[in-house]
């Protein structure tokens, strides 16, 4: 299934997760708004009222104890408040995860991998069912990332070493975009995350698919263009199922069918493939892929290649 357009509405939400916090930001956002327009109020109020006129020195009092409880019994009951509230939407968005992960992502710098039980794995765009609460392991290769997908739910940080968990759920089918929220290098900015969300039939037939092997090539170019995968650095770092293993960079098993390359910083057509091909560094620099210096042949041969891998 195609998605080409994101719901990009500020404060969008499209899970339970989502909705409690959005809630919860609007309930505060009221909350501390009338808080604020009362004291504010009381200061235009003060400044207009007693503002000099002539020398009189005002009225002089000393200690008001029914004041005095006023202004300090109300503040507390306003933050009993807020803290309920906030339990109230911590208990829906971000309740103890009670099993095995659904689905591990992985935040490598600057890309996100994401790994199946089936085996199944693929980068930068992550395939969820609908409706289903997934239970996502986090982790990170290298520094400290932050996997945030603003309509789905909560952030929270991918720590080397150490791995942490959140509640992955989509109401509806729907492309959500999303984003590493914590800066982690050069590249910080080009590292999108593509929530891809649907019927949990289409779902598994993508799953399965995606685990499957790569189709073998069948034209020469592309069998020319395996050949040369195999033969340059290209088999040390990427994965193709049935052709290789490496998992430092993306897995490419179903790479004609993303959206983007270079976790979105190009798009991902024929002529942009090989403009990345030719010099990654140029589009992405500092990115760890480096520049093959393949000839012109090979390089519309490995191109030829990876369009077959979907
Ligand atoms: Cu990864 Cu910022």
């Amino acid at each position: 299934m195609e998605f080409s357009s994101a719901d990009d509405r500020l404060l969008a939400t499209h899970s339970p997760q989502a909705a409690a916090i959005v809630q919860l930001f609007e309930s505060t956002l009221v909350i501390c708004g009338v808080i604020f327009l009362i004291v504010v109020g009381l200061v235009a109020f003060c400044v207009w009222h007693f503002r000099a006129r002539g020398v009189k020195e005002p009225a002089q009092t000393e200690g008001n104890r029914k004041l005095e409880v006023a202004w300090t019994l109300v503040p507390v009951g306003v933050l009993v408040w807020l803290l309920v509230l906030t339990s109230r939407a911590m208990a829906v968005a971000d309740p103890p995860v009670d099993r095995v992960p659904d689905l591990t992502i992985v935040a490598h710098q600057w890309w996100w991998e994401a790994r199946y039980p089936s085996g199944a794995v693929t980068a930068n765009e992550i395939h969820i069912p609908t409706g289903r609460a997934l239970v996502v392991q986090v982790l990170s290769e290298d520094v400290v990332h932050d996997f945030w997908v603003p309509a789905l739910g909560r952030k929270v940080d991918a720590i080397p070493g150490r791995a942490t968990n959140i509640w992955l759920e989509a109401d509806d089918p729907g492309l959500y975009l999303g984003t590493c929220a914590e800066f982690c290098g050069a590249q910080h900015a080009w590292m999108r995350i593509r929530v891809i969300a649907e019927a949990p039939h289409d779902f598994t037939v993508w799953e399965q698919r995606a685990a499957a092997p790569a189709p073998p090539p069948v034209t020469a170019p592309a069998t020319r263009g395996l050949a040369t995968f195999r033969a340059k650095a290209c088999i040390g770092c990427h994965a193709i199922r049935g052709v290789s293993t490496a998992r430092t960079a993306p897995d490419l098993t179903r790479l004609a069918e993303r959206a983007t390359l270079g976790a979105g910083v190009i798009d991902n057509s024929p002529a942009e493939l090989e403009r990345w091909l030719k010099d990654p560094q140029k589009i992405k620099a500092g990115c760890h892929m480096p520049n093959a210096k393949l000839s012109d042949d090979a390089l519309s041969d490995v191109v030829a290649y990876l369009e077959t891998l979907k």
